[in-house]
Protein backbone atom coordinates (compact mmCIF):
# COMPACT_ATOMS: atom_id res chain seq x y z
CA UNK A 1 0.00 0.00 0.00
CA UNK A 2 1.42 4.28 -1.11
CA UNK A 3 2.43 5.48 2.35
CA UNK A 4 0.57 8.91 1.64
CA UNK A 5 1.59 11.90 4.09
CA UNK A 6 3.99 12.74 6.84
CA UNK A 7 7.15 14.55 6.43
CA UNK A 8 8.37 15.08 2.55
CA UNK A 9 11.37 12.67 1.48
CA UNK A 10 14.74 14.56 -0.34
CA UNK A 11 15.54 12.70 -3.73
CA UNK A 12 19.25 12.69 -3.30
CA UNK A 13 19.61 14.13 -6.79
CA UNK A 14 17.73 17.45 -5.57
CA UNK A 15 21.01 17.73 -3.28
CA UNK A 16 23.35 17.82 -6.38
CA UNK A 17 21.23 19.78 -8.75
CA UNK A 18 23.20 22.75 -10.41
CA UNK A 19 20.26 25.03 -10.24
CA UNK A 20 19.85 28.11 -9.06
CA UNK A 21 17.48 30.45 -7.36
CA UNK A 22 15.16 32.34 -9.91
CA UNK A 23 15.67 36.04 -9.35
CA UNK A 24 12.42 36.44 -7.70
CA UNK A 25 13.29 33.83 -4.66
CA UNK A 26 17.09 35.57 -4.15
CA UNK A 27 17.45 36.74 -0.79
CA UNK A 28 18.37 40.84 -1.11
CA UNK A 29 16.55 43.21 1.32
CA UNK A 30 13.70 42.35 1.09
CA UNK A 31 13.73 38.68 1.46
CA UNK A 32 15.56 36.72 3.56
CA UNK A 33 16.05 32.91 3.86
CA UNK A 34 15.61 31.92 7.43
CA UNK A 35 16.12 28.07 9.43
CA UNK A 36 13.18 28.33 10.48
CA UNK A 37 9.78 29.95 10.47
CA UNK A 38 9.75 30.81 14.37
CA UNK A 39 13.19 32.41 13.60
CA UNK A 40 12.04 34.65 10.88
CA UNK A 41 8.97 35.50 12.77
CA UNK A 42 11.25 36.00 16.15
CA UNK A 43 13.45 38.21 13.72
CA UNK A 44 10.87 40.36 12.16
CA UNK A 45 9.27 40.79 15.87
CA UNK A 46 12.73 41.55 16.82
CA UNK A 47 13.50 44.05 14.49
CA UNK A 48 10.42 45.92 14.15
CA UNK A 49 8.56 46.16 17.28
CA UNK A 50 11.16 44.80 19.94
CA UNK A 51 9.61 45.68 22.98
CA UNK A 52 5.66 46.04 23.65
CA UNK A 53 2.39 43.97 23.80
CA UNK A 54 1.48 41.50 20.43
CA UNK A 55 -1.98 40.50 19.30
CA UNK A 56 -2.08 36.84 18.09
CA UNK A 57 -5.05 34.64 16.95
CA UNK A 58 -6.26 32.25 19.44
CA UNK A 59 -5.83 29.64 16.71
CA UNK A 60 -2.19 29.11 16.06
CA UNK A 61 0.60 26.17 17.29
CA UNK A 62 3.26 26.80 20.13
CA UNK A 63 5.88 27.44 17.47
CA UNK A 64 4.17 30.86 16.54
CA UNK A 65 3.72 31.87 19.93
CA UNK A 66 7.37 30.57 21.08
CA UNK A 67 9.47 33.73 19.49
CA UNK A 68 7.57 36.06 21.63
CA UNK A 69 8.19 34.47 24.59
CA UNK A 70 12.01 34.21 23.75
CA UNK A 71 11.77 37.88 23.44
CA UNK A 72 10.21 38.06 26.50
CA UNK A 73 7.42 40.35 24.94
CA UNK A 74 3.60 39.97 26.17
CA UNK A 75 1.14 38.62 23.75
CA UNK A 76 -2.35 38.67 23.72
CA UNK A 77 -5.16 36.90 21.48
CA UNK A 78 -7.91 38.03 19.17
CA UNK A 79 -10.53 35.13 18.68
CA UNK A 80 -10.92 32.59 15.60
CA UNK A 81 -13.89 31.17 14.97
CA UNK A 82 -14.28 27.78 14.18
CA UNK A 83 -14.63 28.17 10.83
CA UNK A 84 -11.24 29.37 11.28
CA UNK A 85 -11.66 32.94 10.51
CA UNK A 86 -11.19 36.13 12.86
CA UNK A 87 -13.67 37.37 14.87
CA UNK A 88 -13.50 41.08 13.23
CA UNK A 89 -15.62 42.58 16.50
CA UNK A 90 -13.23 40.76 18.56
CA UNK A 91 -10.08 41.90 16.66
CA UNK A 92 -10.84 46.02 17.05
CA UNK A 93 -11.90 44.96 20.44
CA UNK A 94 -8.17 43.70 21.65
CA UNK A 95 -6.63 46.97 19.46
CA UNK A 96 -8.30 49.45 21.88
CA UNK A 97 -7.94 47.35 24.47
CA UNK A 98 -4.17 47.08 24.81
CA UNK A 99 -2.62 48.72 22.09
CA UNK A 100 -0.27 46.42 20.86
CA UNK A 101 2.99 47.24 19.52
CA UNK A 102 2.40 44.25 16.22
CA UNK A 103 -0.38 42.23 15.05
CA UNK A 104 0.74 38.91 13.44
CA UNK A 105 -2.00 36.96 11.50
CA UNK A 106 -1.93 33.79 9.94
CA UNK A 107 -2.85 32.79 6.12
CA UNK A 108 -5.03 29.51 6.97
CA UNK A 109 -4.38 26.77 4.40
CA UNK A 110 -3.34 29.68 2.24
CA UNK A 111 -6.74 30.74 1.95
CA UNK A 112 -7.02 34.49 1.30
CA UNK A 113 -8.84 36.54 4.09
CA UNK A 114 -12.41 37.43 3.49
CA UNK A 115 -12.66 41.25 2.91
CA UNK A 116 -13.98 42.30 6.45
CA UNK A 117 -10.64 40.63 8.10
CA UNK A 118 -8.65 42.09 5.82
CA UNK A 119 -10.03 45.90 6.81
CA UNK A 120 -9.25 45.14 10.06
CA UNK A 121 -5.91 44.19 10.18
CA UNK A 122 -5.46 47.31 7.70
CA UNK A 123 -6.90 49.44 10.83
CA UNK A 124 -4.57 48.31 13.24
CA UNK A 125 -2.03 49.27 11.04
CA UNK A 126 -3.70 52.81 11.11
CA UNK A 127 -2.62 52.19 15.58
CA UNK A 128 1.15 52.03 14.57
CA UNK A 129 0.97 48.10 14.63
CA UNK A 130 3.52 46.51 12.52
CA UNK A 131 1.66 43.35 10.87
CA UNK A 132 3.12 39.83 10.26
CA UNK A 133 1.64 37.66 7.78
CA UNK A 134 2.07 34.08 8.41
CA UNK A 135 1.80 32.67 5.13
CA UNK A 136 3.03 29.06 5.85
CA UNK A 137 0.20 26.79 4.50
CA UNK A 138 1.28 27.71 0.77
CA UNK A 139 0.22 29.89 -1.55
CA UNK A 140 3.07 32.71 -1.72
CA UNK A 141 6.12 31.50 -3.40
CA UNK A 142 4.63 29.49 -6.32
CA UNK A 143 3.19 32.54 -8.35
CA UNK A 144 2.40 36.41 -8.16
CA UNK A 145 -1.32 35.90 -7.76
CA UNK A 146 -1.11 34.42 -4.76
CA UNK A 147 -3.37 35.32 -2.62
CA UNK A 148 -1.33 34.87 0.70
CA UNK A 149 1.52 37.31 1.41
CA UNK A 150 0.22 40.40 -0.03
CA UNK A 151 -0.78 42.45 3.58
CA UNK A 152 1.91 42.30 5.78
CA UNK A 153 4.66 44.26 6.78
CA UNK A 154 6.37 41.30 7.22
CA UNK A 155 5.86 37.77 5.49
CA UNK A 156 7.02 34.69 6.98
CA UNK A 157 6.38 30.73 5.19
CA UNK A 158 8.37 27.65 7.08
CA UNK A 159 9.20 25.79 3.56
CA UNK A 160 9.88 22.67 5.02
CA UNK A 161 5.38 22.45 5.79
CA UNK A 162 5.24 21.56 1.90
CA UNK A 163 8.60 22.01 -0.03
CA UNK A 164 10.92 18.98 -0.04
CA UNK A 165 14.05 21.44 1.39
CA UNK A 166 15.46 19.94 4.79
CA UNK A 167 15.08 23.52 6.84
CA UNK A 168 14.50 27.40 5.36
CA UNK A 169 11.72 29.60 5.74
CA UNK A 170 10.88 32.55 3.83
CA UNK A 171 10.62 36.59 5.42
CA UNK A 172 9.98 39.31 2.72
CA UNK A 173 9.57 42.59 4.15
CA UNK A 174 7.65 45.28 2.62
CA UNK A 175 9.73 48.14 3.71
CA UNK A 176 13.93 47.21 4.78
CA UNK A 177 13.65 50.78 6.55
CA UNK A 178 10.80 49.76 9.09
CA UNK A 179 13.27 46.91 10.42
CA UNK A 180 16.31 47.89 12.79
CA UNK A 181 19.29 46.29 13.15
CA UNK A 182 19.11 45.00 16.21
CA UNK A 183 18.81 41.36 15.76
CA UNK A 184 21.60 39.42 13.85
CA UNK A 185 22.01 36.38 12.05
CA UNK A 186 24.77 33.95 12.92
CA UNK A 187 24.87 30.24 12.01
CA UNK A 188 25.83 28.34 15.01
CA UNK A 189 26.93 24.28 15.74
CA UNK A 190 22.77 23.28 17.02
CA UNK A 191 21.20 25.29 14.06
CA UNK A 192 23.53 23.06 11.37
CA UNK A 193 22.39 19.82 13.49
CA UNK A 194 18.53 20.64 12.76
CA UNK A 195 19.54 21.09 9.01
CA UNK A 196 22.07 17.93 8.92
CA UNK A 197 19.84 15.89 11.00
CA UNK A 198 16.52 16.37 8.74
CA UNK A 199 18.53 16.03 5.49
CA UNK A 200 19.68 12.85 6.70
CA UNK A 201 16.31 11.84 8.09
CA UNK A 202 14.49 13.19 4.84
CA UNK A 203 17.23 11.08 2.56
CA UNK A 204 16.61 7.81 4.88
CA UNK A 205 12.40 8.39 4.18
CA UNK A 206 13.15 8.76 0.38
CA UNK A 207 15.45 5.45 -0.15
CA UNK A 208 12.67 3.95 2.38
CA UNK A 209 10.01 4.86 0.13
CA UNK A 210 11.28 4.90 -3.56
CA UNK A 211 14.91 3.63 -3.53
CA UNK A 212 16.20 -0.20 -1.98
CA UNK A 213 14.37 -0.21 0.93
CA UNK A 214 17.06 0.15 3.63
CA UNK A 215 17.14 -2.01 6.60
CA UNK A 216 13.99 -2.92 8.77
CA UNK A 217 14.55 -0.22 11.46
CA UNK A 218 15.28 2.38 8.60
CA UNK A 219 11.50 3.89 9.79
CA UNK A 220 12.24 4.48 13.05
CA UNK A 221 15.56 5.36 12.50
CA UNK A 222 14.40 8.64 10.75
CA UNK A 223 10.96 9.02 12.61
CA UNK A 224 13.50 9.32 15.62
CA UNK A 225 15.71 12.02 13.61
CA UNK A 226 12.96 13.72 12.78
CA UNK A 227 11.26 14.18 16.22
CA UNK A 228 14.89 14.88 17.63
CA UNK A 229 15.46 17.93 14.98
CA UNK A 230 12.35 18.93 15.96
CA UNK A 231 13.36 19.20 20.11
CA UNK A 232 15.90 21.49 18.58
CA UNK A 233 13.77 24.20 17.24
CA UNK A 234 11.62 23.91 20.14
CA UNK A 235 14.74 24.51 22.57
CA UNK A 236 15.37 27.66 20.51
CA UNK A 237 13.86 29.80 17.65
CA UNK A 238 16.48 31.75 17.64
CA UNK A 239 17.28 33.46 13.98
CA UNK A 240 20.29 31.50 11.75
CA UNK A 241 19.85 31.52 8.08
CA UNK A 242 18.71 28.32 6.15
CA UNK A 243 21.33 25.69 5.64
CA UNK A 244 23.47 26.38 2.70
CA UNK A 245 22.35 22.89 0.64
CA UNK A 246 18.32 24.14 0.94
CA UNK A 247 19.02 26.40 -1.76
CA UNK A 248 19.63 24.16 -4.29
CA UNK A 249 17.00 21.68 -3.02
CA UNK A 250 14.23 24.96 -3.34
CA UNK A 251 15.67 25.47 -6.94
CA UNK A 252 15.39 22.23 -8.34
CA UNK A 253 11.43 22.63 -7.23
CA UNK A 254 9.23 23.04 -9.65
CA UNK A 255 6.79 25.50 -7.81
CA UNK A 256 4.10 26.25 -10.77
CA UNK A 257 4.09 22.39 -11.36
CA UNK A 258 3.31 22.08 -7.29
CA UNK A 259 0.80 24.53 -7.10
CA UNK A 260 -1.01 23.11 -9.77
CA UNK A 261 -1.05 19.66 -8.91
CA UNK A 262 -2.23 21.03 -5.01
CA UNK A 263 -4.98 22.41 -6.69
CA UNK A 264 -5.62 19.45 -8.95
CA UNK A 265 -5.61 17.13 -5.58
CA UNK A 266 -7.84 19.63 -3.72
CA UNK A 267 -10.46 19.39 -6.13
CA UNK A 268 -10.44 16.00 -6.82
CA UNK A 269 -10.84 15.69 -2.63
CA UNK A 270 -13.33 18.20 -2.59
CA UNK A 271 -15.30 16.26 -5.60
CA UNK A 272 -14.70 13.13 -3.88
CA UNK A 273 -17.04 14.52 -0.82
CA UNK A 274 -19.37 15.61 -2.84
CA UNK A 275 -20.49 12.45 -4.74
CA UNK A 276 -20.09 10.35 -2.31
CA UNK A 277 -21.29 9.92 2.05
CA UNK A 278 -18.21 10.83 3.29
CA UNK A 279 -19.68 14.05 4.99
CA UNK A 280 -21.65 11.58 7.23
CA UNK A 281 -18.40 11.24 9.36
CA UNK A 282 -16.26 14.62 8.15
CA UNK A 283 -16.98 18.34 6.86
CA UNK A 284 -14.33 19.88 5.04
CA UNK A 285 -13.59 23.61 5.92
CA UNK A 286 -13.09 24.42 2.34
CA UNK A 287 -15.30 23.28 -0.13
CA UNK A 288 -14.16 26.07 -3.28
CA UNK A 289 -10.59 26.68 -4.08
CA UNK A 290 -9.77 30.45 -4.28
CA UNK A 291 -7.90 32.12 -7.35
CA UNK A 292 -3.93 31.23 -7.03
CA UNK A 293 -4.29 29.45 -3.48
CA UNK A 294 -2.84 26.16 -3.33
CA UNK A 295 -2.89 24.72 0.36
CA UNK A 296 -0.97 22.01 1.77
CA UNK A 297 -3.69 19.86 3.39
CA UNK A 298 -7.55 19.75 3.37
CA UNK A 299 -8.93 20.27 6.46
CA UNK A 300 -12.12 18.48 7.03
CA UNK A 301 -13.46 18.51 10.77
CA UNK A 302 -14.57 15.24 12.66
CA UNK A 303 -16.40 15.07 15.96
CA UNK A 304 -14.71 13.96 18.84
CA UNK A 305 -13.84 10.90 20.08
CA UNK A 306 -14.18 9.89 16.47
CA UNK A 307 -11.36 11.53 15.19
CA UNK A 308 -8.77 10.53 17.16
CA UNK A 309 -10.00 6.94 16.82
CA UNK A 310 -10.23 7.58 12.66
CA UNK A 311 -6.46 9.16 12.60
CA UNK A 312 -4.74 6.05 14.55
CA UNK A 313 -6.84 3.55 12.44
CA UNK A 314 -5.84 5.75 9.17
CA UNK A 315 -2.24 5.36 10.48
CA UNK A 316 -2.25 1.39 10.18
CA UNK A 317 -3.90 2.22 6.60
CA UNK A 318 -0.44 4.25 6.03
CA UNK A 319 -2.75 7.40 5.73
CA UNK A 320 -0.97 10.13 7.91
CA UNK A 321 -3.57 13.00 8.80
CA UNK A 322 -2.20 15.29 11.05
CA UNK A 323 -4.12 17.44 13.19
CA UNK A 324 -3.09 21.48 12.90
CA UNK A 325 -3.70 22.34 15.83
CA UNK A 326 -3.52 21.32 19.04
CA UNK A 327 -3.48 25.13 21.03
CA UNK A 328 -1.37 26.29 23.35
CA UNK A 329 -1.87 25.67 27.24
CA UNK A 330 -1.97 30.04 27.37
CA UNK A 331 -5.09 30.07 25.05
CA UNK A 332 -8.10 29.88 27.95
CA UNK A 333 -10.55 27.35 26.57
CA UNK A 334 -13.68 29.46 27.93
CA UNK A 335 -12.56 32.80 26.12
CA UNK A 336 -11.79 31.25 23.01
CA UNK A 337 -13.92 28.30 22.88
CA UNK A 338 -15.11 28.36 19.13
CA UNK A 339 -10.77 27.88 18.47
CA UNK A 340 -11.10 25.03 20.63
CA UNK A 341 -13.73 23.42 19.28
CA UNK A 342 -11.87 23.81 15.65
CA UNK A 343 -8.67 22.15 16.84
CA UNK A 344 -10.73 19.21 18.68
CA UNK A 345 -12.48 18.16 15.62
CA UNK A 346 -9.94 19.57 12.42
CA UNK A 347 -7.82 16.93 10.77
CA UNK A 348 -5.63 17.59 7.57
CA UNK A 349 -5.51 15.07 4.78
CA UNK A 350 -2.40 15.05 2.46
CA UNK A 351 -3.29 16.70 -1.12
CA UNK A 352 0.88 18.15 -1.57
CA UNK A 353 2.66 17.62 -5.15
CA UNK A 354 4.06 14.56 -4.44
CA UNK A 355 0.74 12.68 -4.94
CA UNK A 356 -1.82 12.46 -8.03
CA UNK A 357 -5.67 12.90 -8.69
CA UNK A 358 -5.87 8.86 -8.51
CA UNK A 359 -3.78 9.13 -5.18
CA UNK A 360 -6.52 11.52 -3.47
CA UNK A 361 -9.11 8.79 -4.85
CA UNK A 362 -7.20 6.75 -2.88
CA UNK A 363 -7.12 8.77 0.25
CA UNK A 364 -10.66 9.45 0.42
CA UNK A 365 -11.57 5.37 -0.34
CA UNK A 366 -8.88 4.94 3.05
CA UNK A 367 -10.72 7.51 4.96
CA UNK A 368 -14.17 6.43 4.11
CA UNK A 369 -13.41 2.48 4.32
CA UNK A 370 -12.04 3.19 8.06
CA UNK A 371 -14.86 5.74 9.31
CA UNK A 372 -17.48 3.42 8.03
CA UNK A 373 -15.77 0.16 10.30
CA UNK A 374 -15.40 2.65 13.16
CA UNK A 375 -18.70 4.47 13.37
CA UNK A 376 -22.31 3.21 13.65
CA UNK A 377 -23.39 6.74 11.88
C1 LIG B 1 1.38 28.58 10.61
C2 LIG B 1 2.76 28.26 11.11
N1 LIG B 1 3.65 29.26 11.20
C3 LIG B 1 4.91 29.05 11.64
C4 LIG B 1 5.32 27.79 12.03
C5 LIG B 1 6.72 27.61 12.54
O1 LIG B 1 7.52 27.10 11.53
P1 LIG B 1 8.87 26.33 11.94
O2 LIG B 1 8.47 25.01 12.50
O3 LIG B 1 9.65 26.24 10.67
O4 LIG B 1 9.53 27.17 12.95
C6 LIG B 1 4.42 26.73 11.97
C7 LIG B 1 4.84 25.39 12.41
O5 LIG B 1 4.11 24.46 12.45
C8 LIG B 1 3.11 26.96 11.49
O6 LIG B 1 2.22 25.96 11.39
Amino acid sequence: MKSIGGEFELDPVALASSATLPLGLRADARQQWLRSGRGAIRYAAATSRPTGTWLLPSYLCESVKQPFDELGCPVQFYRINDDARIDVAHLQAQITRYQPVGLLFINYFGMPLLPDEQQAIDDARKYGCFIIEDATHGSVLEGDDAPAGRLGDAVVSSLRKYLPVPDGALLRIKNPSSLGSNASLAPDLAAEAFGRQRTLAKLLRWEFLHGAGGPPEAEGLFMTMFSQAEKLLDASGVPYPASPWSAPVLAAQDLTAARAQRRLNFAALAEAWQHSDLARWATPLYTTLPAGASPFAFPVLVSPPLRDDLRRALVREQLYCPVLWPLPEAIDTNEFASSYHLSARIMCLPLDQRYTSEDMQDVARRFGQTARQLGPL
